[in-house]
């Protein structure tokens, strides 16, 4: 009884405080490409003024309307190019008045980009690091989607199921058992035991598949998987070799002749990957020659920019020699291609940016340093947050701890990556009248770069 009671207490004295930029413009986002409406309703539901669109920008369209925005949310088609950034990034002095006022301007510039995808190369990360814009995207929201493509996949190969389907679409019926398995008590190899490898082992366990795994890193083990000692081992034991590996240099051709024949007589390849990680030639030696029974690939070195574009050889030079095929199951990688993962997507990058520009938090960002603060509590009223980017030079936290000095600095965290810091710091006893001052003597410091107060 004690311990409930004590338990409510705490958590009243801790309610955080929503935090809103000191600066009376408010937010501006510009979301495109069909993100999610749940995104939207997240960030209306915030206050933010939103602006959607089904659509891409183009590059001169961006540097047109980008201007007008704090934060932008995207997929992969809109490209933020260093012109972009740069747009961006411009003092906007249409307002003179506002201008005069805050000289820093710092609430007139685009403060966050949110890739509502999960790859980010379409953003010039070091560009927008160097003007203090965080990245954020959602990596792992399709981790599930893909594990459970694979399932479909290991069950699929082993009863030559896209053969039969294809031959019945043709008016053919071939009811036969040989070649076809059950997959309870067979060996699944799984290189790379990360977000989905690891997904996976559980599912496939599920089923009565024994599970090895591969990885650079000793991982423990899920439920009964056995992690070995090599890629080797791995090959020389799985009936089924799936891989869940980054595109890395290390992993380019990581499956290649000798690793092919490393598999067992009859055994089957799947890749969700990345397209490099197999050679593909190999590959259809390997299952030419009726080394392997199946292969199940989902990703290639070049893929197609767009849906109804073929995938010929004009784009790999071996695409029709892999189509004719047997038991070789291709789709147009679809592994997180699913609406749960677009909705988790969604989620997952609309809260990030409302945690970056409400609360200045930047955990998960891609090409900025990771800072956090526990929440100010809405009991501390005066207190304020300073949420500092400036570039990684020896003298600076001296410089701004001189700024912050007169007041009590309830908590602070600063980090770097590579040539940008961050500094969090909450102070308390602030005057509304401070507010301005402190912002204005920080921006003064030789290496700022953005310094935004919440309050
Ligand atoms: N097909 C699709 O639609 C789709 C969707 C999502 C992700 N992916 C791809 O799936 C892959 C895995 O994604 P994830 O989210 O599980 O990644 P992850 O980062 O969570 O896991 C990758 C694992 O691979 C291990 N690894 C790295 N190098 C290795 C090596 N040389 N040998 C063995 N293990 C190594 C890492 O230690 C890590 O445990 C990525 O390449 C990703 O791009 C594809």
């Amino acid at each position: 009884m004690h311990r409930k009671d004590s338990i409510t207490t705490t958590f009243s004295i801790r309610q955080p405080k929503v935090l809103h930029p000191v600066d009376n413009e408010d937010l501006r986002l510009l979301i495109l490409e069909n993100i999610s409406q749940e995104a939207v309703r997240a960030f209306q539901a915030q206050g933010f003024h939103v602006d959607h669109s089904t659509k891409a920008m183009s590059e001169d369209e961006l540097v047109e309307k980008i201007g007008s925005y704090h934060a932008i949310g995207i997929r992969s088609k809109t490209k933020i190019t260093e012109r972009v950034i740069k747009a961006a990034s411009k003092v906007r002095c249409t307002n003179i008045i506002s201008f005069m006022l805050s000289p820093a301007n710092n609430h007139l510039k685009l403060l966050v980009i949110g890739c509502f995808c999960i790859g980010t190369n379409q953003v010039d990360l070091h560009t927008a690091a160097k003007v203090g814009i965080p990245v954020f995207n959602s990596p792992f929201s399709n981790s599930r989607s893909v594990a459970e493509l694979v399932i479909s996949e290991i069950i699929a190969l082993s009863r030559q199921y896209c053969e039969r389907a294809f031959e019945m679409r043709q008016g053919i019926w071939n009811k036969q058992s040989k070649g076809c398995w059950e997959v309870r008590g067979k060996t699944l190899g799984i290189v790379g035991y990360g977000h989905i490898g690891s997904q996976l082992s559980v599912l496939a366990e599920a089923f009565g598949i024994r599970v090895l795994f591969y990885d650079v890193l000793n991982i423990m083990p899920l439920g009964s998987a056995r992690q070995v000692e090599s890629l080797k081992a791995l090959l020389n034991e799985s009936d089924f070799v799936t891989l869940h590996v980054p595109e890395l240099p290390e992993t380019t051709n990581m499956i290649s002749t000798t690793e092919l024949a490393q598999m067992k007589q009859g055994a089957y390849l799947i890749n969700n990957a990345r397209g490099k990680v197999v050679d593909i030639p190999a590959l259809i030696d390997a299952l030419r020659s009726k080394h392997l029974a199946g292969a199940a690939i989902d990703v290639y070195p070049a893929e197609p920019g767009a849906n109804g574009a073929p995938f010929d050889d004009s784009l790999n030079n071996w695409s029709s020699a892999l189509r004719q095929l047997p038991n070789v199951i291709l789709t147009p990688h679809i592994g997180g291609s699913t609406e749960e993962a677009q909705r988790m997507i969604g989620e997952e990058v609309s809260l990030a940016l409302i945690r970056y520009l409400n609360f200045g938090s930047t955990l998960g960002a891609v090409n900025f340093p990771e800072v956090d603060l526990r929440a100010i509590t809405a009991e501390q009223g005066d207190h304020v947050r300073v949420c500092h980017v400036h570039k990684n030079i020896p003298g600076v936290l001296r410089q701004v701890n001189e700024v912050l000095s007169p007041y009590n600095v309830e908590k602070q965290y600063s980090d770097s990556k590579g040539d940008i810091a961050y500094l969090l710091a909450d102070i308390a006893d602030v005057s509304p009248s401070d507010v301005n001052k402190i912002r204005e003597l920080i921006n003064k410091t030789n290496a700022n770069i953005l310094t935004r107060l919440l309050a």
